[in-house]
């Protein structure tokens, strides 16, 4: 079996050492992949969003399956245009990845379907979202519609700030074309839980929970990143409000797709807030979240590609997946300044014990030796018995990988392990 995985961040490497777990998988390729991932898999440079490209690649070699994991060639239609070759694939067709690619969408689908998530009015004109916000209270939040590399939202405290936000997305563009439409919403509060899901359509299988450290310093200040570190399961994911999301939430959205003639395969992420009123979606991914695959994933004790393949099939209900009943936390190495602005090309050297805790996601090969090369670098997983133990395993590990300018995060889990003991 012959795998061609598109991507090349943290999240590819996590899915691609899974999938080499399996005994049959013989070539893994990483299309562009990095530094890091060229320990694991072939990398092939190229871009994710060139469905050309890839599908040249897919032509000249004998790739037996294909696992699209970043949004952008997603939303693009890659996993349409390599069906269309033969070649199987995990991952949403472009009709079904437009619950990630559009919040107008997903905002409506949720409408349509009763699902719960904040209130909200959707714009094209600028005026009226001008005029719209003068009847909101604040904290308000505004969104970019489209895919804005997930930075398209801002929450505004004051009604000054939620008018320069309008301006910012809708006339300076601030997220690109993205902004010709947007979102405004009701500001929600809660702690925040994600919940990752196979799904071939019909049956829907979450995964494990966890949550994410979006914002860049410690005690949640500072800028959103892409996701500073993570921590699986999430205690606020009660069984209780398992129960209630699989009734209210899951169940609902796969069939809401099926219903609207876009029936999802692949792995479906629930942004979640629990809300004192109960469970709510903030956003629905079409892919794996990164960094929460990083958590995630080591902790599945089924096959990957068995439960892929089965996604793919829609035969998801014929298969037991199983997670283990560990913790796993996942931090994240940063270059210094991110996610503004940093500098790289400093040497990295990764201990070979720590390695196979390592995914990497921002290092380059250069004669040789590994080297920063964006602004998440990497990211060590610990799994261990209990969530203290995995974050301080996590930490050891991360102390032991240097390079200069390296930033991270000092209070992953904290929150998570305050939530347990209280
Ligand atoms: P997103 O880019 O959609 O993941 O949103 C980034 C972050 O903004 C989320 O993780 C939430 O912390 C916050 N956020 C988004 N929508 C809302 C909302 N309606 N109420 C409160 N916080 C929100
Ligand atoms: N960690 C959040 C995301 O992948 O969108």
């Amino acid at each position: 079996m012959n795998i061609l995985v598109i991507g090349g961040g943290g999240r590819e490497h996590a899915i691609i050492k899974k999938l080499k777990e399996n005994p049959t998988v013989e070539t893994v390729w990483a299309l562009p992949g990095n530094g890091g991932i060229a320990r694991d898999a072939v990398c092939v440079p190229g871009k994710a969003t060139d469905l050309d490209a890839i599908c040249a690649f897919a032509a000249a070699n004998p790739v037996d399956y294909a696992v699209v994991a970043p949004d952008d060639p997603l939303v693009l239609g890659a996993v349409d245009r390599l069906n269309a070759m033969g070649i199987p694939c995990f991952g949403p067709n472009a009709a079904a990845a437009v619950i990630e690619g559009s919040n107008a969408f997903s905002k409506e689908l949720m409408k349509k379907y009763g699902i719960p998530t904040a209130r909200y009015e959707i714009f094209s004109d600028r005026q009226a979202a001008l005029e719209y916000l003068k009847t909101q209270p604040v904290p308000v939040v505004i969104k970019a519609d489209g895919l804005a590399l997930g930075k398209g939202v801002i929450i505004a405290q004051t009604p000054e700030e939620a008018e320069q936000a309008v301006d910012a997305i809708m006339l300076d563009k601030k997220f690109g074309k993205s902004g010709d439409t947007i979102v405004i919403e009701e500001f929600l509060t809660g702690p925040e839980v994600s919940v990752l899901s196979f799904t071939d359509g019909k049956t829907v299988v979450p995964m494990v929970s966890s949550m994410d450290h979006k914002r860049a310093g410690d005690g949640d200040t500072g800028l959103n990143t892409g996701g500073m570190g993570t921590v699986a399961p999430n205690p606020y994911y009660t069984e209780e409000v398992a129960a209630r999301c699989m009734e209210e939430i899951f169940l609902p959205t796969v069939r809401a797709m099926a219903a609207e003639g876009r029936p999802f395969a692949g792995c479906l992420y629930f942004g979640l807030m629990i809300t004192p009123d109960g469970p709510k979606v903030i956003e629905y991914n079409c892919r794996f979240g990164d960094p929460e695959a990083q958590v995630v994933l080591p902790l599945l004790k089924t096959d990957l590609l068995t439960v892929m393949q089965a996604v793919t099939e829609g035969r998801l209900a014929e298969v037991p997946v199983e997670f283990s009943d560990r913790h796993a936390a996942c931090v994240i190495m940063a270059s210094a300044g991110y996610p503004v602005s940093y500098e790289k090309g400093y040497p990295l050297t990764i201990p070979e014990d720590v390695a196979d805790h390592v995914y990497v996601a921002g290092a380059a090969l250069k004669d040789g030796q590994l080297v920063t090369n964006g602004g998440r670098v990497l990211g060590v997983t610990a799994v261990a018995d209990s969530l203290q133990e995995a974050v301080d395993a996590a930490y050891d590990m991360a102390g032991r990988i240097r390079f200069d300018n390296s930033y991270i995060r000092h209070d992953i889990g904290a929150r998570a392990l305050k939530a347990i003991k209280a």
